[in-house]
């Protein structure tokens, strides 16, 4: 998100566009909590996790009232036009505004749940990934040393992206995802199928949004059924929204940032950057909204060829 705002402030001072930061998302929108940046504001963060303007959730946002105060804060600080990071909630809350006072506006997708349509990638997907990689790579050690089946939850509230590509690149014999329906009896058949085949331990990961429960529940079940010695579960929870972001996520991220200027000044509203097959695209905020991100076929495949 950082590196997204830098490339923003950059951009608008390129493109001699004055340029503020509003502090704590919406909810500082509606208390006027606004600052003017410069070059300099942007300085040495592009390495930075979190962000330098905070983020809240703001109830009042989504009142009628809320976002009357926050457009008056707007108002008097003669901005016309808004750039917003983030993920669904931001841009249900931009668009609304966007209906009500006509105000441009453009968001910036950030979400480490890669879960967005209209974008291959979200900003901090690939960041959170790595770090889920990093931590399966290590949990692996002890799987491996002490003959054990280890089920290791990943975030991503409904999507699987995190939990596909962590488990690909980490070696999971299972991945269990909110989009793909599976049963208790087919998990264990393939646990199964590598103790037959003498597999000194295995890694199952799990999206936090699976329908058949948290990696804690499905390990309580997997456990009758199978004559591993040990079940451990680990949950990475926070660890993976934050540290400094991958190149990858960098460039992203300086990219849509940029791309996100452009667009606003050359007249598009309503709408969010995204990049698709390696371009910058401008996606109207009805398609965006209205349609899934759908996990990649081609993965699933990859992952069920390579976990036998
Ligand atoms: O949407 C991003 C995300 O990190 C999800 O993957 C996760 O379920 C959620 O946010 C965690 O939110 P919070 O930090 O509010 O608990």
């Amino acid at each position: 998100m950082n590196a997204a705002l830098r490339a923003v402030v950059r951009a608008s001072i390129y493109y001699n566009v004055e340029v503020f930061g509003i502090f704590r998302g919406y909810e500082g929108m509606i208390e006027g909590d606004f600052q003017p940046l410069n070059v300099r504001s942007v300085a040495n963060i592009i390495q930075r996790g979190g962000t330098i303007l905070k983020s809240a959730r703001s109830e009042e946002f989504k009142t009628t009232e809320g976002r009357e105060q926050a457009y008056k804060h707007l108002k008097s600080n003669e901005i016309d036009g808004l750039i917003a990071i983030g993920g669904d909630g931001s841009f249900t809350g931009l668009h609304k505004l966007h209906e009500e006072y006509g105000l441009p506006c453009i968001c910036v997708p950030g979400t480490i749940d890669n879960d967005i349509y209209g974008t291959d990638y979200t900003i901090g997907y690939d960041t959170a990934t790595n770090t889920a990689v990093e931590a399966i790579d290590k949990i692996r050690d002890t799987a491996l040393s002490h003959n054990r089946l280890f089920f290791i939850e990943v975030m991503g509230r409904n999507s699987g992206s995190i939990a596909v590509n962590s488990g690909i690149a980490g070696g999971a014999v299972s991945i269990i995802i909110p989009e793909v329906e599976t049963s208790i009896d087919e998990l264990v058949a393939k646990i199964n199928q590598g103790v037959d085949k003498r597999k000194a331990s295995s890694l199952v990961v799990v999206a936090e949004g699976s329908k058949m429960g948290s990696a804690m529940e499905i390990a309580e079940k997997v456990k009758e059924h199978t004559s591993y010695f040990e079940i451990k579960v680990t949950i990475l929870g926070h660890l993976q929204r934050g540290g400094s972001p991958t190149y990858f996520d960098r460039v992203l991220a300086s990219k849509m940032g940029v791309a996100a200027v452009e667009f606003i000044v050359d007249g598009k509203t309503d709408s969010m950057v995204g990049t698709v097959n390696g371009k910058m695209v401008c996606n109207k905020f009805d398609d965006v909204m209205h349609q899934k991100h759908a996990i990649d076929e081609e993965d699933l495949r990859i992952a069920k060829i390579l976990s036998i």
